[in-house]
């Protein structure tokens, strides 16, 4: 796409190619721009020494092989501020590590590339609700200690299925832990967890269960109720090493932990478990560290190995071991009762309540007394769940078995019948079923309210299987965690920069003479707050515009660092075009205005650089003309020097006129092609306007000519410009230009007029027509140069229908049109330069085909109050009427300098008399 056309000549002269469509922006000059931004939201300190123009250079950043950043590492260095939003441009970033830090406010999206998030012990104030969404590459997550506003744990955390380490302690966390967690599921490989000093509520999770975790920590929830159920889903998870749950509201017993067998550090503490504490946690292998303490544990105080550490008030407190010793065995009758309340989930009412090792003395609650021996066991209306222990049967002294109102389930078992005392047996109001066993004849047996028994199954399927680890969480449903979190999609607009309006904005005062201009440049950056203040020295005043529009012009300082910030530090990415003299990127100012900067090649020519570039300002400040590419500003510092235009969305006449299939674009219509060409000569007929120094732009080409979304032309490369001395109409010059377009006299001899940029302009015409290059070095020999071939198919008629570019529809009216213009080719490309008309002619000629189809428009241009098609001094003239008037903004209220009527589409041009040219 980018194409750079041979010139020849001094070294000063350079071939300049402005355009194309870049949409993409590079993202390794993204990196720079966001990591400058980074740099200044931070303060970055000194210690960090990021003053590198190579981001990859800085110190705790890592970048790969294409020089993208990959690692920000910024642990403890006091850092203060808010995170840029730009982050998230930084897509080959993997990880990001901030701890210990006194950053604050929301923090900000990242890539999806990251695959480690370290950023606790910091006061970030949020992180978005979508921020784990599409993060299949995060492995490592850290957010620890941030005064976080509460929020959920995202259901989007199943995307990050690369997860293998989570830490989210004391991060302002309510609501639910998500069931997400199973071998199956999304987060399977995850091994550490921490979600304690919360706000959560809920139970843990089923997936759990299946999971591979190795670490869980979900202790200290500060919510009200904290976490509750059981602690069942434990059993299971046969990779624990390290399991805190404790200060939460957990019930039911210890489960079994006999496949536990890495598990060295458990800490149960503060909870309401209840029952005894299973052998299989006594006998861990590789327990070290174990706490139990003010729960409503029952039984013998368990006696761990030599070796373990145990809290050291275990039996001191709530706890309701029957005695004090360690591993002392709890007397028969306290051992059965245990036994039979472990199938009802060894209920908080009993483990409060029953204390010591003799129920008789203590008066255990639902249990009745008499001569020392229990008599009633009365567990009605208790609520109870779970189902009936055949051990009751060992109670021989008992003649009462009342259950009557609870929700228990499963069967009545057989060994009850054995029982030698038993008088009454009441289970009426529960959800028993099955064969009722056939009890002694005196036993007053009440089954009602029972609406199955008798039947072999239950009817509802929900009593199945419950009996044998029934406890109080059995009537509370699972929550199967769906928590609803709002989920935005963010990925589009990532590369846009949305636009604020006009932010680029620059006031200034005109004065009678320069030096009584004073010029305030403003640049405004939403969002980064980047704030550029350009104040020119005063000589001359300058007006830039977010239309790019140069109204009158000569120092026009832009700073280095805007220009290194909008070409993203002169990464090759943005290079649009590169020349003899110098190389053109493409930028975007933050208010989404694109511009061109052109950077001279530095330490060329040393003496004559420098020259050559003020030149160059001299002769661009001076051309304005809405078909000239503007000049917005340039920058001189030290050996940098830049020239800053407008950006030409379309890129080049050439791309549209031979390369649009390899482009993919539409081939341009004929009337398009009609007004393109008036353009043209309008701006050359401009530049050889002027009454005392006469513009010749020497390369005058397909690739010179830029255009616009609107397909208006405007002509660019003015870096062979050459001005005639005052009163000469023809000089001597070093050649330069390109073949195919060079008129023949100035080839031979280096003799320049105007002249020559008409034949330049004629073998565009035939370009234009013919859909072919000047020179075209796929035809035969004898067709190789445009000019030649043309001119003899324009000999006859028959032949001439043959070079009209096949994408052009010709009808009659066209027909006409196109033989005109071929005409005005032939003309303007004669051999001598005296048979060439001015351009004058040219544009006479082309603006009254225009005019054939042009609909009368509002110019635009006409807005700003500047007529461009007046010549410099008639403008002059027009501003001093000015004089002495307070700061003008013109980008911003309509301009008294107004002019009325449209010009812009008309014939009328400069009013130069035609003498003055000849
Ligand atoms: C940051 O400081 C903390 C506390 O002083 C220390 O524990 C930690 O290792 C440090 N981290 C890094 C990456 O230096
Ligand atoms: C979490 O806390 C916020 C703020 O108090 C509240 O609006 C929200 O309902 C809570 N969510 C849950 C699930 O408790
Ligand atoms: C533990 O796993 C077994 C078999 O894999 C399963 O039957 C049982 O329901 C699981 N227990 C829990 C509490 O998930
Ligand atoms: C009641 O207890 C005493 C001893 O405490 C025992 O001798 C007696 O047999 C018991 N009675 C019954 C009916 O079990
Ligand atoms: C069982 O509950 C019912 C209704 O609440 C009540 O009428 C009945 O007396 C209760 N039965 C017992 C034994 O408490």
């Amino acid at each position: 796409m980018v194409k750079v056309e041979l010139s020849f000549g001094g070294s000063f002269n350079f071939v300049l190619v402005l355009m194309f469509y870049v949409f993409v922006i590079p993202t390794r000059c993204q990196d720079e721009v966001v990591m400058n931004i980074l740099k200044n939201s931070i303060s970055a300190p000194i210690v960090l020494q990021w003053t590198d123009p190579n981001v990859c250079k800085w110190k705790n950043i890592n970048c790969d092989s294409r020089n993208r950043v990959t690692d920000i590492k910024l642990a403890n260095q006091t850092l203060q501020g808010i995170l840029p939003k730009e982050l998230v441009k930084l897509t080959a970033l993997q990880r990001f590590e901030c701890q210990g830090n006194g950053l604050t406010g929301p923090f900000p999206y990242l890539s999806k590339s990251l695959q480690r998030l370290i950023i606790h012990d910091n006061q970030f104030t949020s992180i978005p609700s979508n921020f784990f969404t599409g993060m299949r590459n995060l492995q490592e997550v850290n957010i620890d200690d941030n005064p976080l506003s509460l929020w959920q744990i995202p259901n989007s955390l199943r995307d990050c299925v690369a997860l293998r380490y989570f830490s989210a302690h004391n991060a302002d966390i309510n609501g639910t832990i998500p069931d997400i967690f199973g071998r199956d599921g999304p987060l399977s490989g995850l091994v550490f967890l921490e979600l304690s000093s919360n706000y959560l509520e809920g139970v843990l999770p089923a997936s759990l269960s299946s999971s591979s975790i190795e670490f869980l920590l979900v202790n200290g929830q500060n919510s009200n109720n904290k976490l509750t159920g059981t602690l069942d889903v434990l059993q299971n998870m046969t990779s624990l090493k390290k399991i805190w749950v404790n200060d939460n509201s957990f019930t039911g017993p210890i489960p079994d932990v006999s496949r536990l067998d890495q598990l060295s550090d458990i800490n149960l503490r503060d909870n309401q478990l209840t029952g005894v504490v299973p052998p299989s946690l006594v006998n861990l292998p590789n327990l070290g560290l174990v706490k139990l303490t003010n729960n409503y544990l029952q039984g013998s105080p368990p006696k761990f190995r030599n070796g373990v550490e145990v809290d050291n008030n275990m039996v001191g407190s709530r706890n309701q071991f029957c005695t004090n010793v360690p591993g002392q065995p709890c007397s028969p009758l306290v051992n059965v009762l245990l036994l039979v309340i472990e199938p009802l989930g060894y209920p908080l009412e009993f483990a409060e309540n029953w204390q010591g090792n003799d129920p008789c003395a203590n008066k255990w609650v639902g249990i009745v007394c008499a001569d020392g021996n229990i008599s009633v066991i009365n567990f009605q209306n208790m609520r109870l769940t779970g189902h009936i222990s055949p051990n009751f049967a060992s109670l021989s002294s008992l003649t009462k078995l009342l259950f009557a109102n609870n929700s228990l389930t499963g069967t009545i078992p057989n060994q009850l019948t054995s029982m030698p005392l038993l008088q009454e047996f009441d289970v009426s109001n529960n959800h028993l079923y099955g064969r009722v066993p056939s009890f002694s004849e005196g036993v007053v047996l009440k089954l009602g309210g029972n609406p199955d028994i008798g039947k072999d199954k239950p009817s509802t399927s929900d009593n199945l299987g419950l009996g044998g680890s029934g406890n109080k969480s059995n009537g509370v449903s699972v929550i199967v965690g769906i928590i609803l979190g709002i989920v935005i999609l963010l990925c589009i607009g990532a590369l846009l920069i949305i636009k604020f309006g006009k932010r680029f904005r620059i006031h200034t005062r005109m004065g009678k003479h320069p030096d009584a201009i004073k010029v305030h440049h403003k640049y405004q950056w939403d969002e980064n707050d980047v704030k550029v203040s350009v104040v020119s020295n005063g000589e001359v005043s300058g007006v830039l515009s977010t239309t790019g529009n140069v109204y009158e012009a000569s120092n026009m300082v832009i700073s280095i660092q805007v220009l290194r910030q909008v070409t993203y530090n002169f990464c090759e990415e943005k290079i649009v075009g590169k020349g003899g003299f110098g190389t053109v990127y493409k930028g975007e100012l933050h208010d989404g205005t694109q511009i061109a900067v052109k950077r001279m090649q530095s330490g060329m020519g040393d003496e004559k650089g420098p020259n050559e570039f003020t030149s160059e300002i001299a002769v661009l400040t001076k051309v304005r003309h809405k078909h000239l590419v503007s000049l917005l500003g340039y920058c001189l510092d030290g050996d940098e020097r830049l020239l800053v235009y407008e950006y030409m969305p379309q890129g080049a006449l050439s791309r549209h006129l031979f390369n649009w299939k390899e482009e993919g674009i539409k081939p341009l219509e004929w009337k398009t092609r009609l007004s393109i060409a008036l353009d043209v000569a309008r701006a050359v007929e401009y530049l050889h306007g002027f009454t005392q120094q006469i513009f010749i732009h020497r390369d005058l080409k397909p690739s010179n000519i830029l255009l616009g979304d609107d397909m208006r032309a405007k002509v660019s490369d003015f870096g062979l410009v050459r001005l005639a001395p005052e009163g000469k109409l023809s000089f001597q010059t070093r050649l330069a230009g390109t073949f195919g377009y060079m008129a023949p006299e100035y080839a031979v001899t280096g003799r320049l007029t105007t002249k020559a940029d008409v034949y330049s302009f004629g073998v565009i015409l035939m370009e234009i027509i013919t859909g072919r290059k000047a020179l075209d070095d796929t035809q035969p020999e004898e067709n190789i140069h445009l000019v030649t071939w043309f001119r003899r198919m324009l000999l006859n008629k028959s032949s001439f229908q043959t070079i009209i570019d096949q994408t052009i529809e010709v009808d009659e009216e066209t027909y006409a049109s196109i033989n005109t213009v071929a005409e005005l080719a032939g003309h303007c490309s004669a051999r001598e330069p005296h048979q060439r008309p001015d351009m004058s002619h040219a544009v006479n000629v082309l603006s009254s085909l225009v005019e054939v189809w042009k609909p009368a428009e509002q110019d635009v241009d006409d807005i700003y109050g500047i007529n461009f098609d007046m010549t410099l001094p008639e403008a002059l003239q027009r501003w001093q009427a000015f004089e002495g008037r307070s700061t003008l903004d013109l980008t911003l209220s309509p301009s008294p300098m107004q002019t009325t009527g449209d010009n812009s589409h008309t014939s009328e041009s400069p009013k130069v008399p035609s003498d003055a040219r000849k």
